[in-house]
């Protein structure tokens, strides 16, 4: 069964490393950390968790970025670009058009390389570091593997990424090739690609820096520790919700965590825990089934299809963290249209907020939740916008204003928007 809870007091098993060590969600099998390569469980083969030997405290954080919150992660330092102290973006018309008391946007989309993949590699390619492999590589529908790429070149260490041909938004692709990445395109979806990493990195060929590595859900935990410090400072209390994109569910994972150390540390009452609100595409939607239906894991979706090609995932690997976590907090998952994604898209770019699709997907999934009346208008909600509009320039081009053509001479242009021409000052 998943056990997900923290002792009051955590005591380091024999394994550990430096208060340190990964333990099995499902038997409680606890491993070294840095000794051998591992990512899940050598007796059942479920998902680790990092696990420490303290809880951190607001008051140990010091400094900008994800290292700031050095006191919650396995390190003092990383291979930093930098990346995290992202926007939290005020969007009053969006807010008085949802209808909550309050609507921030935590633009991920701020981070070096575009999205908030970036918090979960400068961790990652870290531990890597200190395992002393050779070859990083992952499968991704774009933003782990622009991620991996930067942070792989950072590090000078060979990476590679799979990628479903034809399905990744083009800014993704050229940020993997100029930051040196091994392309390979894959005749599948990302769940095919993800199948063939996890055999390579088996075989001991390639680290694997997908979400299933438990590190990288370390980095992403800080997405929540900055909502948190932020919100409060501005409104001196927590949100009640924080909606998000979910492709294989590894930020909410993360988040989940976040929020369970802060009330294992006594900074965050069980009470003021965020409601985890999970979004995905009609079209790749087996996290919303799953919470539909009151299943303990997914059901592959062999079939995905969506605009939002972040998210275009039918067999999210971190479901079984991902799923306590929504039903614990009191929240929900919710599949949105691709018309709505696009909609909320625009409505941010109104803002001033510039999104790739899978971003968008959260606001259009509060929109929804409000509408149907789960979410209240007495809210303080923050929506995660997990990539930049610059990511996939086809769908951003697709949702905006056509470019007009015109002659090339003031009175033509005059013309064309409709202004009579005066006489000449
Ligand atoms: N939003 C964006 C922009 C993403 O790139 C992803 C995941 C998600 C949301 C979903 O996050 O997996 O933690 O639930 N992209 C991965 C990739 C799969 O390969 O870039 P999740």
């Amino acid at each position: 069964m998943t056990d997900l809870s923290l002792p009051e007091t955590p005591e380091a098993p024999a394994v550990a490393e430096d208060g340190v060590w990964l333990r099995c969600i499902e038997c409680g099998h606890e491993h070294a950390p840095f000794d051998d390569i591992v990512y899940t469980c050598e007796e059942c083969d479920s998902l680790l968790e990092a696990r420490y030997d303290r809880y951190p405290t607001f008051d140990e954080f010091a400094g900008r970025g994800v290292w700031r919150y050095s006191a919650a992660l396995p390190f003092e330092e990383g291979v930093t670009l930098p990346e995290g102290d992202t926007p939290l973006h005020r969007v009053p018309r969006l807010e008085d058009d949802v209808g909550v008391r309050t609507l921030r946007v935590k633009h991920e989309g701020m981070n070096p390389t575009g999205s908030f993949k970036d918090r979960g590699m400068t961790v990652g390619v870290r531990v890597a570091a200190e395992l002393g492999v050779g070859r990083l590589a992952c499968a991704s529908t774009g933003n782990t593997s622009a991620a991996l790429a930067a942070y792989g070149a950072r590090a000078d260490l060979e990476t590679l990424v799979l990628l479903p041909a034809g399905k990744v938004a083009a800014g993704k692709v050229a940020q993997a090739s100029l930051h040196g990445a091994r392309i390979l395109e894959v005749d599948g979806n990302f769940d095919a690609c993800l199948d063939v990493v996890q055999n390579l990195a088996d075989r001991g060929e390639a680290y694997l820096l997908n979400s299933l590595n438990p590190f990288r859900l370390e980095g992403q935990k800080t997405i929540g520790l900055e909502i948190l410090e932020e919100f409060r400072d501005d409104y001196g209390r927590f949100p009640d919700r924080i909606v998000l994109p979910v492709g294989n569910a590894g930020n909410t994972a993360a988040l989940y965590k976040c929020f369970r150390e802060l009330v294992a540390a006594g900074e965050l009452e069980p009470d003021e825990v965020p409601k985890l609100t999970g979004v995905q595409a009609e079209g790749a939607a087996p996290m919303v089934e799953a919470i539909e239906s009151g299943a303990e894991d997914t059901e592959r979706w062999a079939e995905v299809e969506t605009i939002a090609t972040a998210i275009r995932i039918g067999n999210p690997v971190n479901a079984p963290k991902a799923l306590p976590g929504i039903r614990e907090t009191g929240g929900t998952a919710v599949a949105v249209s691709d018309d709505e994604i696009t909609d909320a898209q625009r409505a941010l770019a109104h803002e001033g907020v510039g999104v790739e699709p899978a971003s968008a997907a959260s606001v259009a999934g509060l929109r929804k939740l409000r509408s149907e009346g789960v979410v209240g208008d007495d809210e303080d909600v923050v929506c995660l916008t997990t990539g930049h509009l610059l990511k996939d320039p086809d769908a951003a081009a697709a949702a905006g204003n056509d470019p007009e053509p015109v002659a090339n001479s003031t009175e033509a242009v005059l013309e064309h928007l409709g202004i009579a021409a005066t006489a000449e000052r």
